[in-house]
């Protein structure tokens, strides 16, 4: 990809900003744009070919050679894995052209969120990743996580996982000014949901049933066009700090708390640095700091538009991309469309 055909589209939006220690240089935010769209690219060429792993593979090695290109100290806080376990963008790997002196940044990375959904060219499979100042993105062990988020405008604490379901959506709906069955609810079909979904079904709230992609449906809620008012339920403890980097930047609630099925898990959340196995984390502990979020639609979904291939008169092969990046120092919002010739 010849990402200097690259250009940028502004659609900007500016939300308030949020409280940051360490602040990030402006000029990462467009830098890491690059890197997202390396990765919808390289798994894009493998869309609806059957191959979760192929797919996830390309993202991984595009988007590790561009994190290199930049000029960051970068350690992968969250990304394929153990060292023993992932080639590339393991937990620990230092990326960066700057090791030496740069700034220290935290890397949390998923180079194909929806990897069933490429492989079955369906909607909404993204390049995602979200940076922070060393020691501002939690740790998270690729186990689940149970989840709530609402976007933004809300009242302090008008969700929480200290209160049933039925309580959430009750102050959800209190604060709207509607009733509790005028709310949509996204939520991953998933058998484990069964009794969340009858919960929700009894107040009669509607109910968004996404296949995969949770860091989707947690950003959905804060766009108002997609009518959804909040997201509930477990997915993978990675995407829920992904997740809440985005909304960081553009504001809403977000929880999580961490699920765990068996020892080893425990294990693994301990060598993470995790002592409390009951904490609920709030958006701060999850993403804290100057973040920044990006990603790139690898197929088309309500987010974002996928890659497109297409080919003009008297030029070469050209791929179009469609990314959001966000800062949460700022608040700002960048769309950006990249035209890119590939050789
Ligand atoms: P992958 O791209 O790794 O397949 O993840 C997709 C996803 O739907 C996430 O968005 C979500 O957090 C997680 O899987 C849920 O896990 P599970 O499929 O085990 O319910």
């Amino acid at each position: 990809m010849n990402s200097s055909a690259s250009q940028s589209r502004a659609k900007q939006s500016t939300a308030a900003p949020s409280a940051n220690t360490e602040v990030l240089d402006r000029a990462l935010v467009m830098e890491l744009v690059r890197v997202t769209e390396a990765g919808a690219v390289a798994a894009a060429a493998l869309i609806g070919r059957g191959d979760e792993t192929a797919a996830d593979e390309a993202a991984v090695k595009d988007m590790r050679e561009a994190f290199d290109q930049l000029p960051i100290d970068g350690t992968v806080v969250i990304g394929e894995g153990e060292r023993d376990h992932a080639p590339m963008l393991y937990i620990g790997e230092k990326l960066g052209a700057a090791q030496d002196g740069g700034p220290a940044i935290d890397i949390a990375v998923d180079p194909l969120e929806g990897t069933t959904i490429t492989a079955k060219a369906a909607s909404g499979a993204l390049a995602v990743l979200a940076v922070a100042p060393q020691g501002q993105l939690l740790n998270a062990p690729d186990i689940y996580m149970e989840k709530i988020a609402v976007g933004p405008g809300y009242p302090d604490g008008v969700v929480s996982l200290d209160r049933t379901e039925e309580e959430n959506i009750a102050a959800v709906a209190e604060a709207k000014g509607v009733e509790p069955y005028e709310l949509m609810v996204c939520v991953l079909d998933r058998p484990r949901h069964a009794e969340l979904i009858g919960k929700l079904r009894r107040i009669g709230c509607g109910i968004q049933l996404i296949p995969d992609g949770d860091i989707a449906g947690v950003i959905a809620t804060t766009d108002p066009d997609t009518s959804i008012d909040l997201y509930m339920g477990s997915g993978g403890a990675p995407e829920g700090v992904l997740a809440a980097a985005a909304l960081r930047c553009v504001g809403g609630q977000f929880e999580g708390r961490l699920i765990f099925r068996n020892e080893d898990e425990r294990r693994r959340a301990h060598e993470c640095g995790i002592s409390d196995f009951d904490r609920i984390y709030g958006l701060e502990d999850l993403a804290g700091g100057d973040c920044i979020f990006a990603a790139t639609g690898v197929t088309d979904g309500p987010l974002l538009h996928g890659v497109k291939r297409l080919r003009r008169p008297g030029m070469g092969p050209v791929v179009t991309t469609d990314s959001v990046v966000m800062r949460a120092a700022t608040g700002t919002v960048r769309w950006i469309s990249g035209e890119h010739r590939v050789d």
